[in-house]
């Protein structure tokens, strides 16, 4: 039976095993998923030695994005753009990186409804996690598209390595730091779509002060924290507008049915369900 595992630290409480067993229900295939915790700084070693003992494919999560972009031999452009790789496979004797969180992402405000192409998006944060997913949002061409950072320069170098992408989709692209946010005269409001991809989701912080809140977010703004299983701090002060919101349970099963997808066989597209799979989950 081929062998699948997700690696993280922690990853005792991932929710990939029991989504990936509910794909090969759905599509029939048979499949061993399992767990793996590598070290912090040993998850190169660990992961070759999964693939030397005949894993076939492995998803990586928090901290071994970037040491899973290392590891791999050959990198698809879409994770080379997001500069993470979640999603690996060997074939050929070769390693393939790919990251399938972006395209998640868009698979699952897409299934609630946003209509991206005509959307104003803040995007709050600047690390791993919002790299990953500024490609796919933007292929979707929408109106307009601002990063907020707490610190402005790696805003700014984002803006930069995804300054052809924009402009090849018409879309303006600028950098703003979260303070900017706090003055009615420096961003144009308010956004239809608004998405926390910070580190502060996981504690119980938002990376909003109430002032940049009210300027941000009417009733018809969509928050999504890309965080999941609870209603974050910043969910909760878009509730207080109005607004509707989402956290980021429906993005981890999208791109686990990629990753699925990816191993197992696009011929397998029609048989599995992810709405399914996120509504038991739910
Ligand atoms: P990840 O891979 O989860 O994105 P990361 O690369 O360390 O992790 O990036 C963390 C992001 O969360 C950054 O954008 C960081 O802002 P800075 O670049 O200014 O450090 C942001 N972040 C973390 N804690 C935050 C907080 N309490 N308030 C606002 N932003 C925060």
């Amino acid at each position: 039976v081929d062998v699948y595992a997700v690696a993280g630290n922690p990853i005792a409480h991932s929710k990939s095993p029991a989504i990936h067993q509910r794909f090969a229900e759905q599509a029939k295939q048979r499949m061993h998923y399992g767990r793996l915790q590598p070290e912090v700084g040993a998850f190169a070693q660990a992961a070759k030695a999964f693939f030397a003992a005949g894993g076939k494919g492995m998803n990586v999560t928090v901290p071994f994005k970037l040491d899973a972009q290392n590891l791999a031999d050959v990198l698809t452009p879409r994770a080379q753009l997001a500069g993470a790789v979640n999603t690996l496979w060997k074939t050929e004797g070769k390693i393939f990186g790919d990251n399938t969180d972006g395209a998640g992402l868009v698979r699952d405000l897409l299934a609630q409804g946003i209509d991206l192409h005509s959307a104003r998006i803040l995007l709050i944060g600047a690390g791993g996690a919002a790299r990953g997913v500024i490609g796919p949002l933007l292929e979707q061409a929408p109106k307009s598209f601002i990063i907020a950072n707490r610190s402005s320069a790696k805003a700014d170098e984002l803006v930069k390595l995804f300054a052809d992408l924009a402009a090849s989709k018409e879309v303006a692209l600028e950098s703003r730091t979260l303070a900017d946010l706090e003055d009615p005269a420096k961003t144009q409001y308010p956004f239809d779509l608004v998405i926390n991809a910070t580190a502060a989701g996981l504690t119980d912080e938002s990376p909003l002060s109430s002032q940049a809140v009210s300027n941000i977010f009417v009733p018809s703004s969509f928050a999504y924290d890309m965080v999941y299983g609870k209603t974050t701090a910043f969910m909760q002060q878009a509730l207080q507008r109005g607004a509707r919101v989402s956290d980021g349970l429906g993005m981890l099963v999208e791109q686990a049915a990629d990753a699925f997808l990816l191993w197992r066989g696009a011929h397998l597209t029609n048989l599995i369900d992810p709405r399914v799979v996120l509504a038991e989950l739910r």
